[in-house]
């Protein structure tokens, strides 16, 4: 029955993305590769100024024979231009943003003397309204996707995107099949069919490239099991250990609107590095991610200076986010880092990191093996306090058993001169 159900729905789908307008478009790069790529309706209202100085406003859509003269890609920035009509055009600027890419202005210009759609303008001009879209956060190698009404409003324009799909900064000639979708978009797995006019617009997942839909952001991936602890060790060209490692990691990362973690598994983890000086670093590969950290020391301590993840995601898209200006598991040179209670740090906006039984000495390793450790504050106030009270305790007793065994001699001592 219900598969019967679907195959209507998807007809119907057909049916109404056929009867629609809307514009598809791919952009080439020199090469003719294509490098954006974008499909959408627009719905426009515009107010302007008539003959006799009263306003009216006309609405139109953006028409499916739009041209894209004047689209263009570069390397961090890309101009997706939708020419239409009488010397109107729809502009969108794309810019990258590490690891995400958002739009960053869209430029509308319209032209007044076109009679056919401002009939008795008082102007000819063209106007140019520069609006903010809410398009942004959107992962490297996947495509922006918002079936949802979304509206922009500016002075004299409201502009209304409807079954938006765009993948700006396409790599190797191909569009992702993966996508991110608008906040408008997730939320509502059951959507209310309740609304006049996006009835026809909630039924129209224009592309069949939905299939590999994103989890839904309601249902977060339930936390993975502690991370295995791994050992790693670092040597010197005499084979002299000089960096010493010991942690269960774990990464969590934002790509686009998704959320993810994942562990690092030490039996698939090769690992290099290198001492030097006042620096030295580890790296750790894995099938998933690879991660660098880089210690650096003066005469005094030592610390985490700099950490630089790239994980492969289960989406295929690469993830890469780093930070050179840290300054953590800091300890005195001569001694270690402990700390195996679990902690998170925060790398960047995008990358927290978890650690599990951490312990580490980036420099002066001694006999291939850690030196007194300095432990993280969590653990000082967990361990140390009962260390302490339990030797004071442990210290009392001994005392009041020596004034015991003392009092007894002294009496016993007593009762023999006696
Ligand atoms: C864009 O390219 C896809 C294939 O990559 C093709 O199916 C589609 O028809 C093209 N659209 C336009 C408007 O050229
Ligand atoms: C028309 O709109 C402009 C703003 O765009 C406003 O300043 C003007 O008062 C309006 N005129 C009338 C007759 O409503
Ligand atoms: C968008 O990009 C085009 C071409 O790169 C540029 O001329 C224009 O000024 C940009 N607009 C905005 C609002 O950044
Ligand atoms: C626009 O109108 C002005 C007069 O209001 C006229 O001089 C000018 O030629 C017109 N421009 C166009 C492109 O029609
Ligand atoms: C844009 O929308 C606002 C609020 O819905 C409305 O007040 C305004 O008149 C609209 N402007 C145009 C040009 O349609
Ligand atoms: C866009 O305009 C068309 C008619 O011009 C209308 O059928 C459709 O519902 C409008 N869509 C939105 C999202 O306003
Ligand atoms: C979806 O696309 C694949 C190729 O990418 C094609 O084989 C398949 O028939 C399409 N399915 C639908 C429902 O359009
Ligand atoms: C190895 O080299 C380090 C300096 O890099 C030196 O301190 C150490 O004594 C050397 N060990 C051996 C066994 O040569
Ligand atoms: C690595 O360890 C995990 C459990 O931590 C296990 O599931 C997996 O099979 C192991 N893989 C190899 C190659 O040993
Ligand atoms: C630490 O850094 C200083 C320079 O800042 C360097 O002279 C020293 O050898 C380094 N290593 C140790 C173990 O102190
Ligand atoms: C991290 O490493 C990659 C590859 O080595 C490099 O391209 C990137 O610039 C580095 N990022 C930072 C923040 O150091
Ligand atoms: C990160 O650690 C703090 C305490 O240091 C804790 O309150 C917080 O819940 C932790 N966050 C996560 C996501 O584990």
């Amino acid at each position: 029955m219900s598969r019967h159900a679907t195959l209507v729905l998807f007809l119907a789908c057909g049916a109404v993305f056929h009867l629609s307008h809307g514009v598809e478009v791919n952009v080439t790069d020199a090469g003719g590769k294509l490098c954006l790529y974008a499909k959408m309706m627009v719905n426009f209202s515009v107010s302007y100024e008539l003959a006799n100085k009263e306003n009216k406003t006309v609405k139109f859509e953006l028409p499916n024979g739009a041209t894209k003269d004047g689209s263009k890609c570069e390397a961090k920035d890309s101009t997706l231009k939708l020419n239409f009509g009488d010397g109107h055009s729809l502009s969108m600027n794309f810019t990258k943003n590490g690891e995400t890419y958002q739009a960053d202005a869209i430029n509308f210009f319209y032209n007044l003397n076109d009679s056919s759609l401002f009939p008795d303008s008082l102007s000819n001009e063209t106007v140019n309204v520069v609006m903010k879209p809410q398009i942004t956060n959107i992962g490297m190698d996947t495509c922006y996707s918002c079936n949802s009404d979304d509206l922009i409003q500016a002075k004299n324009v409201n502009m209304t995107l409807w079954n938006v799909l765009i993948q700006a900064f396409v790599s190797n000639g191909s569009r992702s099949q993966t996508i991110t979708s608008c906040k408008a978009d997730t939320p509502t797995t059951t959507v209310p069919p309740t609304t006049h006019a996006t009835s026809t617009t909630t039924v129209a997942p224009v592309t069949n490239i939905t299939t590999p839909a994103p989890p839904p952001t309601t249902t977060p991936t339930p936390p993975p099991t502690p991370p295995p602890t791994g050992k790693y060790s670092v040597k010197t060209g005499n084979s002299t250990v000089c960096l010493l490692a010991t942690f269960g990691l774990r990464i969590g990362f934002k790509q686009g609107e998704r959320y993810q973690e994942m562990n690092l598994e030490p039996n698939v983890t090769k690992y290099t590095g290198s001492c030097g000086v006042n620096s030295s670093e580890l790296q750790l590969m894995s099938n998933t991610m690879t991660i660098s950290f880089t210690f650096t020391n003066d005469t005094k301590k030592f610390w985490l200076h700099a950490l630089n993840v790239t994980a492969n995601t289960s989406s295929g898209a690469v993830f890469n986010q780093g930070n050179t200006s840290l300054s953590l598991w800091e300890a005195a040179v001569g001694s270690s880092y402990l700390c195996n209670k679990e902690q998170n740090y925060t790398i960047t906006d995008l990358l927290t990191l978890y650690t599990f039984n951490l312990q580490v000495q980036p420099v002066e390793v001694k006999k291939n093996d850690f030196s007194t450790a300095h432990e993280c504050s969590l653990d000082d106030t967990s361990i140390l306090i009962p260390i302490i009270v339990g030797a004071a305790l442990a210290g009392l007793i001994l005392i009041v058993v020596i004034a015991y065994v003392i009092g007894r001699r002294k009496t016993y001592v007593g009762y023999q001169t006696l």
